[in-house]
């Protein structure tokens, strides 16, 4: 990596407010820094008998989740009991990432608040490194397996004390906090539970040692959300690489809906690399706003899906869920035996709820001739027994190609209950006249194989949410009819037999 680029991705990345640091000021930083370093270091080693805490132990309550009333100290028990901690109840750690500013960003309240509202008798606890986040990037990324260490102690102090079962302990730590769960879980003498990695680091961690970074050997179960895996220079702001036992890649891990990048990066071009901060802080808290819906909306969980690849996910070929390939986003994620590194792929709306549905469609299209200058542009309306979902675009990422059987995805951001009807109707592709594109296509679904011989006799369609599979012929009544929409409906239980009459119909009409 060239020092500028590193200079590039302290500035850029994971940063909330915009803060020029002087190099005045970046030396007074790493003095006040080495102050804490030395703290931290007689602390881990027990030879600091004046106590100075660096990392603090924030347990919030649901009636005040926005304020730091009560700090459990390690080695004060009374502390625990004076902020009224629960050792039978669910315990969660939040875990802050980096912090230039040196404050908690406004979604920790909403993460304890909603926290609280699932699970009301929990102790949640912020965990507050504040004083060592605020560093530059690549010094707090340094600090992460300090800090990960002093939460250990804490951890261990706490099970000591009051005889809590760790698999009541869960750790959910973000971006650089994701690493620091990590040396926690590593350090601790027993196994943690659980640690959710949200959207952790990628700067300093990608491609490291399991030893040097979030892994799943660090708790019982380790479930991550990447979704700002984008690169800039290369480099990547969220970790791409797939780091717990099971790794969720919402809208690829990439580019979230709602988060306005291509603002951004114009932005950019006009003012500086500076002006990026507003659209990396969406994309990369995304990862938080995702678990909180997965706290809030019980009943609307979202699925993902386990997938080779985005690009396959893109053509709706990994919907199953059959032998667990698909799992629940977030918070109710079902434990995967003997998992690792399981890559599950979702799409998102752009807000709460961020719950869509999923569909896979698979067309057939039979054609004598291979017409490579088929990229017509598509729009489809489902329509359901609770409502329907009208144009959604059909993206077509490769050409379509003669006898065989093309896989689609679509979403829909409402249920539309049982799929019953579908309609396709197309819009002027370049380059194509309006009218030859009419032609081609309608006889594409119309079976009419006189003007450009492809023919579509079924869609088959399978919906992610219900696993439902289905076949859609062509309506009857459609079949010949020159329009710039096509209808197609569930096949009756003897489609196969009316499908066959549909192409009789049609080859008796070519002679
Ligand atoms: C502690 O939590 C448990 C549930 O986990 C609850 O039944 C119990 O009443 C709580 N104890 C106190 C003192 O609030
Ligand atoms: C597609 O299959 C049909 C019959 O199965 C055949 O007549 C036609 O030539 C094939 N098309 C191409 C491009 O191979
Ligand atoms: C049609 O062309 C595509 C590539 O454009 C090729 O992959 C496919 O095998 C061809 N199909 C037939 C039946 O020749």
């Amino acid at each position: 990596m060239k020092a500028w680029q590193v200079r590039f991705l302290y500035f850029v990345v994971l940063n909330a407010a915009v803060q020029y640091v002087t190099s005045l000021e970046e030396k007074q930083a790493d003095s006040v820094f080495g102050n804490y370093l030395s703290h931290l270091k007689d602390l881990i080693e027990h030879k600091d008998d004046n106590y100075h805490p660096v990392t603090k132990f924030s347990l919030r309550t649901s009636s005040h989740p926005d304020d730091d009333l009560c700090y459990i100290v390690p080695g004060k028990p009374d502390s625990l009991a004076a902020c009224s901690f629960n050792s039978t109840s669910k315990t969660f750690l939040i875990i802050h990432g980096w912090a230039l500013g040196g404050m908690f960003d406004s979604w920790m309240t909403k993460l304890v608040s909603s926290l609280y509202e699932r699970e009301q008798s929990a102790n949640v606890i912020v965990v507050d490194w504040l004083a060592l986040a605020q560093n530059h990037y690549g010094i707090a990324a340094q600090n992460a397996k300090a800090v990960g260490q002093e939460i250990a102690h804490f951890i261990d102090w706490i099970e000591e004390t009051t005889n809590m079962p760790l698999k009541n302990l869960h750790l959910i730590g973000y971006s650089l906090g994701a690493h620091v769960a990590g040396f926690a879980g590593s350090h601790a003498n027993n196994k943690v539970g659980r640690i959710t990695g949200l959207d952790p680091a990628g700067p300093d961690f990608e491609g490291e040692h399991a030893h040097r970074r979030l892994s799943p050997d660090d708790a019982h179960f380790v479930d991550v959300l990447h979704t700002f895996t984008r690169g800039s220079l290369g480099l990547s702001i969220g970790i791409q690489q797939p780091v717990g036992h099971v790794d969720i890649y919402p809208n690829g891990g990439s580019f979230q809906p709602g988060c306005n990048l291509r603002g951004a990066l114009e932005k950019i071009a006009n003012h500086g690399l500076f002006a990026i901060t507003d659209a990396v802080k969406c994309q990369h808290e995304r990862s938080i706003h995702l678990f909180i819906d997965s706290l809030l909306n019980n009943q609307e969980a979202a699925k993902a899906y386990r997938c080779g690849s985005n690009a396959m996910f893109d053509r709706g070929m990994c919907l199953s869920c059959r032998k667990s390939r698909c799992n629940t986003v977030g918070y109710n994620i079902a434990k995967v035996r003997r998992a690792r590194n399981v890559q599950l792929y979702t799409k998102t709306r752009a807000s709460m709820p961020f719950r869509v549905y999923h569909y896979q469609l698979k067309i057939h299209f039979t054609s004598k001739l291979n017409r490579s200058e088929m990229e017509p542009s598509i729009t489809v309306s489902l329509y359901g027994t609770k409502g329907e979902s009208e144009n959604l675009e059909l993206k077509l990422m490769e050409k379509i190609a003669a006898n065989k059987t093309h896989s689609f995805l679509l979403v829909t951001e409402k249920d539309i209950g049982d799929l019953l009807m579908v309609k396709f109707r197309w819009v002027d592709a370049n380059g194509w006249s309006a009218s030859n594109m009419l032609k081609m296509v309608s006889s594409w679904w119309s079976g009419d194989s006189d003007s450009a011989n492809v023919e579509v006799h079924k869609i088959r369609i399978r919906a992610g949410e219900t696993q439902q599979k289905m076949v859609f012929c062509v309506r009857e009544s459609e079949a010949q009819s020159l329009t710039q929409e096509v209808t197609f409906v569930k096949c009756k239980d003897a489609w196969r037999r009316l499908s066959k009459r549909a192409q009789r119909k049609v080859t008796l009409e070519k002679h």
